[in-house]
């Protein structure tokens, strides 16, 4: 049994003559699904959201970067369908679930998009199919949480069907490294799996570097998000000390880099931001918490790099104190609301931090952020462009996000206070310019 299906789904695969389904049609799923039609796979993409799938009908993208143009030549090719019917998926090959896995407000890992995925996909599964988990999840999600659910159907992993777990590393608005390019570790519960997962892949991404077990492929995600997060908060506090110590962490930053070995730049900012980065060493430590073990790097970074917004709103206090002004009061204006530059995702951003907190304190806010038109978590927010922006009507202005299109010596020649927490001003000097 397990030989023929293993073949026959492999055959199918090597001969690109199969068809993968993709649960989860968001920044990881959509373009996933378009490298996979563009690679000649015949995809169908299951989204609960309506609104996602009636736009994508139209050849209409709601991701940044993935343009309309190239939504509607993967449409042409009539290997590219959209639903909102999983039942679709009883005939595909492959399926891929690259639904979000965000946190409870208590910080536990919130699985229920995994388990409706799966719960939704069980009763259309048939013998000879794979399914691949991408979404970002702790050590075991794969084995020890999909497993059960799938072999509860009847089905036997590595024998009439295939399981694996496949992180993704895409990095939106990252022209350089693509899905395409980014190479990809796969983790399959058995060889097969592993095997039948990679031999997919190999239609959609360069190179995939296959792993020993799932949960091997869920902690090396975990372990690269986590390495992130700690570099950014080890960056962040030497920014703190810098500041007491009046010395330019940029500078020291840029200094450091010249060594050619054993340093790699992180740099300090106003807070970790994006659906990743913040969220990812969550799962390792609740996971942990379960072993009795604490994750001690990852408590201490993430209370670094959540202090960071409240750090920003003192300097902007410091600012405007050193011209005789009060927060309270006071008009300013947050430069970027998305969480890092170009790209149109404020999840997590914190711009919601620092606004929330000026706010509070009695701050008269006014934002620019031409990916973001209207803020998610206030609508009363809209983004003002900057060609109707006038100067003079703010006490302070303070980069949050440094987008590519502010013109920063504009900023510098018109704004009366600059908080730059992105060294956007690197190389213009002025005293209105009050750094991280
Ligand atoms: N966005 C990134 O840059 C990035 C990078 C690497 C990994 N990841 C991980 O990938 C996963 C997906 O993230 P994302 O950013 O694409 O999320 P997203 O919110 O952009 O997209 C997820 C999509 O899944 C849909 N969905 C939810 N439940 C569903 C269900 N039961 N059936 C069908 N569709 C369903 C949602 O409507 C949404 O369109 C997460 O685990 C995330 O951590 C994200």
């Amino acid at each position: 049994m397990t030989a023929s299906l293993f073949n026959t789904l492999n055959q199918k695969i090597l001969s690109n003559n199969f068809t993968v389904g993709i649960v989860g049609l968001g920044y990881v799923g959509l373009p996933l699904a378009c490298e996979f039609v563009e690679g000649g796979v015949s995809v169908i993409g299951v989204d609960v959201s309506e609104s996602k799938i009636a736009s994508l009908s139209k050849g209409v993208s709601y991701i940044h970067d993935i343009t309309n143009d190239r939504i509607q030549t993967c449409l042409a090719t009539s290997r590219f369908q959209v639903t909102t019917d999983v039942a679709a998926l009883s005939n595909v090959d492959v399926i891929s679930i690259c639904v979000p896995t965000p946190l409870q407000k208590t910080k536990d890992p919130d699985m229920r998009f995994i388990l409706s995925a799966i719960n939704g996909l069980a009763d259309h599964l048939r013998n000879g199919q794979l399914i691949i988990l991408e979404s970002t999840t702790y050590p075991g999600t794969t084995d020890e949480l999909i497993q059960p659910i799938i072999e509860k159907k009847g089905f036997v992993i590595g024998n009439t069907i295939f399981l694996a777990f496949s992180p993704e590393r895409v990095d939106p608005g990252n022209t350089r490294y693509t899905i395409r390019n980014t190479p990809k570790i796969v983790g399959g519960i058995t060889p097969h799996c592993t095997e039948l997962a990679c031999n997919t892949y190999h239609h959609a991404v360069d190179t995939t570097v296959p792993v020993s077990s799932a949960r091997t492929a869920e902690l090396t995600k975990l372990y690269e998000n986590t390495f992130r997060s700690i570099n950014i908060a080890m960056a962040n506090e030497m920014a703190l000390m810098a500041h007491k110590l009046g010395i330019d962490i940029w500078e020291v930053i840029d200094a450091a880099t010249t060594k050619p070995f054993g340093f790699m730049p992180f740099y300090p900012g106003p807070g970790l931001g994006g659906h990743c980065i913040p969220v990812d060493p969550s799962y390792l430590s609740w996971k942990m918490k379960s072993l009795n073990y604490s994750a001690r790097f990852i408590g201490l970074a993430e209370q670094i790099n959540t202090s960071m917004p409240h750090h920003v709103v003192q300097r902007i206090a410091h600012a405007l104190n050193s011209v005789k002004k009060s927060l309270n009061g006071s008009r300013i204006l947050i430069l970027g609301v998305a969480y890092k530059p170009n790209i149109n995702d404020g999840r997590e951003s914190p711009a919601h931090d620092i606004m929330t907190e000026l706010a509070n304190l009695g701050a008269l806010l006014a934002y620019n952020d031409d990916y973001i038109p209207c803020l998610e978590w206030d609508t009363s927010y809209q983004s003002i462009p900057m060609d109707t922006l006038v100067w003079s009507n703010y006490d302070a202005v303070c980069i949050v996000t440094n987008h590519h299109y502010y013109r920063i010596s504009e900023i510098v020649k018109n704004a009366s206070i600059i908080v730059d927490t992105r060294n956007a001003t690197k190389g213009l000097s002025s005293p209105t310019i009050f750094k991280l």
